[in-house]
C-alpha cells in the first residue's frame, strides 16, 4: 500500500544541508506517472503537488489522491513521496486535510494579514493534529505581470507565521509563475538572506521554472529547500509533442500514430527528462546516499 511522506524531515534535512528538493506541479496521469518515475530512478524523495485548477480539471481532490497512491502502488514506488495542495484556499485546505494528504498550503496571501494568520492557525491546527505538513505564503509570488515580481514577502509576517506553527514558508522575493518577463528583475537575495536569518524553517521557491540555474543554486544556499516546478514540464511536453505532429507520426496509420499512448509519449517522456536534470540543479540526494550517511553517523556515535 502505498504511503505518503509528510516530508518534514526530508525538507530540514535540504534546509540543514543546502539542497533542495523539487515540488512538481501533477495535471493528469501521465504527469503523474513522469514524476514519480523520474524520482524513482534517480532514487531520490520527491513533493507532487495539485492546484486548485489542476484537481477541478482532474475531477477532484479524491481523484488526484487516488491516481497517485495507485500509481505508487502500480509502480513499485519505493522512494519517499509527499502528496502536496498546492495554493489551497481555506476550503481546499480543509477537504485535502480530510483526505489525508500529506502536506497542504494554505495560500491566504490575498487576504489581511490577520485575517491570513487566523486562518493559516485554524489550518495547522487541524493538519497537525493529523501530521500533516503546512505551508503558507508571505509576500506575494508575480503573475507574468511585470520585471519586478510580486510583492516582498517582509520579515516580520516570516517570524509571525513561523512562530504560528507552519513547516514551511512561500516567500514573495521577486519570483514569478509562469514564464519570466523580459528584463525581470532577478531574484531578491538580500530580502531571501534576512528572512532564512530570522527563521529556520524550510523556505519554499514558487515560480521554479526558467530561473537560471546559477539563481537557483544560489537560492538554495540561502534557505531555499523547496523549489516548485510546472511551466517548465508543460513547456517540455509541449514542445516533445510538437515535435511528434511536425514529424507527422500522427498520421503514419500504419504504426497507429494516432493512438493516444502513442501521441502522449514523447511529451511524458521529457516531463521525466526535465525532472532528472532539475534534480540536478537542486542537488536532491538519493536516499540510497542518505542511508549511507545515517549508516555512517551511526557507526561513528557508537565508536564514542
Ligand atoms: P511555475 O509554473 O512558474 O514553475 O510555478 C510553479 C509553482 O510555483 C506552483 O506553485
Amino acid at each position: 500500500m502505498a504511503y505518503l511522506d509528510n516530508g518534514n524531515q526530508i525538507f530540514k534535512d535540504a534546509r540543514k544541508n543546502h539542497y533542495a528538493v523539487g515540488a512538481y506541479n501533477t495535471n493528469n496521469l501521465e504527469w503523474t506517472r513522469a514524476i514519480l518515475r523520474a524520482a524513482e530512478e534517480t532514487r531520490t524523495p520527491v513533493l507532487i503537488q495539485v492546484s486548485t485548477g489542476a484537481a477541478k480539471y482532474m475531477g477532484g481532490y479524491k481523484i488526484v489522491k487516488d491516481i497517485v497512491e495507485d500509481t505508487m502502488d502500480s509502480m513499485n514506488i519505493s522512494v519517499p513521496v509527499v502528496l502536496n495542495l498546492d495554493h489551497g484556499d481555506f476550503e481546499s485546505a480543509k477537504e485535502c486535510i480530510a483526505l489525508g494528504y500529506s502536506s497542504v498550503m494554505f495560500d491566504g496571501h490575498a487576504l489581511p494579514t490577520d485575517e491570513n494568520l487566523a486562518k493559516t492557525k485554524e489550518i495547522i491546527k487541524l493538519a497537525h493534529e493529523r501530521g500533516i505538513s503546512v505551508e503558507a505564503e508571505i509576500g506575494k509570488i508575480g503573475e507574468n505581470q511585470g520585471a519586478d515580481g510580486g510583492e516582498l514577502a517582509s520579515v516580520e509576517d516570516a517570524k509571525t507565521f513561523v512562530a504560528a506553527g507552519v513547516d514551511k514558508l512561500a516567500c514573495g522575493i521577486g519570483n514569478i509563475h509562469g514564464v519570466y518577463p523580459e528584463g525581470w528583475k532577478g531574484l531578491n537575495f538580500d530580502r531571501l538572506k534576512e528572512i532564512a536569518d530570522a527563521v529556520p524553517v524550510p523556505l519554499v521557491l514558487h515560480g521554479g521554472s526558467g530561473i537560471p540555474e546559477d539563481q537557483v543554486k544560489k537560492a538554495i544556499s540561502l534557505g531555499i529547500s523547496k523549489v516548485n516546478i510546472n511551466t517548465e514540464f508543460q513547456l517540455a511536453f509541449q514542445g516533445a509533442t510538437r515535435k511528434y505532429f511536425e514529424a507527422h507520426k500522427d498520421e503514419d496509420k500504419a504504426n497507429k500514430g494516432y493512438d493516444p499512448r502513442k501521441l502522449l509519449l514523447p511529451g511524458t517522456e521529457a516531463i521525466t527528462d526535465a525532472m532528472k536534470e532539475m534534480i540536478g540543479w537542486l542537488g536532491t540526494p538519493s536516499i540510497d546516499e542518505e542511508l549511507k550517511n545515517a549508516a555512517f553517523d551511526r557507526s561513528s556515535l557508537n565508536e564514542e
